[in-house]
């Protein structure tokens, strides 16, 4: 199970395109069988790193490292134990489910015997085998997302990138993605996910790292993170902006919040979320 999945190491990438500097010296290193969420906004540098690790760009300097094995030196090995779900869906529209699948199992190599089973047990899987006679197309955004993870899992592998897979969904197939997601950890697997979602960090990761203009920030558990800050948060809106102020009890949260609420002032209190604490690292930078 997790204990057989790969760690991996990133060690100094840098990548510059043109002039734009996409990747500035990242380090950081995934756990066996971990889930690690790297959280960013539009143009960090997340895509650039998923393509990087998957093999289809090269990185300027740096090095990975797969159980402390050069990932270059042997791209194509390596290449075999990763999936990947890539940002913009690029499954073939005119083609069914089942024939989009097979392609996947040609390029991979994989024996005809094989590709027709993975096929079934991947479409199953996520809950897309009665549709697998289905022109691509036809299929909503949810499905497609869920038909890319599929086609990830095609040839069994022990690292799976995830470059944004929930991106545009509404929250209830969002949350359907997320236990797939979940699961597919379990049965064993080292996952690296790129969300601008703050949520889908907080409730899927064991660890987050936020990526900002090409540089990690901050790396822990969402809830040593969130620890950072306290556990309580009390919002006061002003005419002009809302304010923030965050507290270690409820109980000091809820005396504040009875001062403000005592002058009239429209005031909330909540948890602290993971938002909270990605707004105080990087909204000042932005
Ligand atoms: N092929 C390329 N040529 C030129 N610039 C590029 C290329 N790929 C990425 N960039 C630039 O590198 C930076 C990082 O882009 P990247 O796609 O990695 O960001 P991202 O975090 O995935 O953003 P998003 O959330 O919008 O997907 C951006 O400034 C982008 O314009
Ligand atoms: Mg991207």
């Amino acid at each position: 199970m997790s204990q057989n999945c790969p760690k991996i190491s990133v060690e100094n990438i840098s990548k510059t395109f043109d002039r734009i500097k996409a990747l500035k010296s990242l380090s950081f290193s995934i756990k066996r069988g971990e889930l690690f969420a790297l959280l960013g906004p539009n143009g960090a540098g997340k895509t650039t790193l998923i393509k990087i690790l998957a093999g289809i760009i090269p990185p300027d300097k740096g090095k990975v490292l797969i159980d402390g094995k050069d990932f270059f030196k042997d791209i194509s090995k390596f290449k075999k134990e990763i999936g990947v779900v890539p940002q913009t869906i690029n499954l073939e529209p005119e083609l069914n489910l089942e024939e989009n699948l097979l392609i996947h199992g040609l390029i991979y190599k994989m024996p005809f015997n094989k590709i027709k089973k993975q096929i079934k047990k991947v479409l199953l899987f996520v809950d897309l085998w009665e549709r697998r006679k289905h022109r691509v197309k036809n299929l909503s955004g949810g499905m497609k997302r869920r038909l890319l993870i599929a086609r990830a899992l095609m040839h069994e592998p022990s690292i799976l990138l995830l470059d944004e897979p929930t991106v545009g969904l509404d929250p209830q197939i969002r949350r359907r993605l997320w236990e797939l997601i979940k699961k597919i950890q379990l049965k064993g697997a080292t996952i690296l996910l790129t969300t601008h979602y703050m949520e889908e960090a907080e409730q899927l990761a064991d660890r987050v790292a936020f990526i900002h203009k090409g540089k990690l920030t901050v790396i822990d558990t969402p809830s040593n993170l969130i620890a950072t800050l306290g556990q309580y948060a009390i919002d006061i809106y002003t005419k002009e902006k809302r304010i923030t102020k965050y507290f270690q009890s409820r109980e000091k949260a809820e005396k504040e919040l009875l001062l403000y609420s005592r002058e009239n002032t429209l005031v909330t209190l909540r948890r602290i979320t993971l938002e909270d604490v990605f707004f105080k690292y990087i909204r000042s930078e932005l």
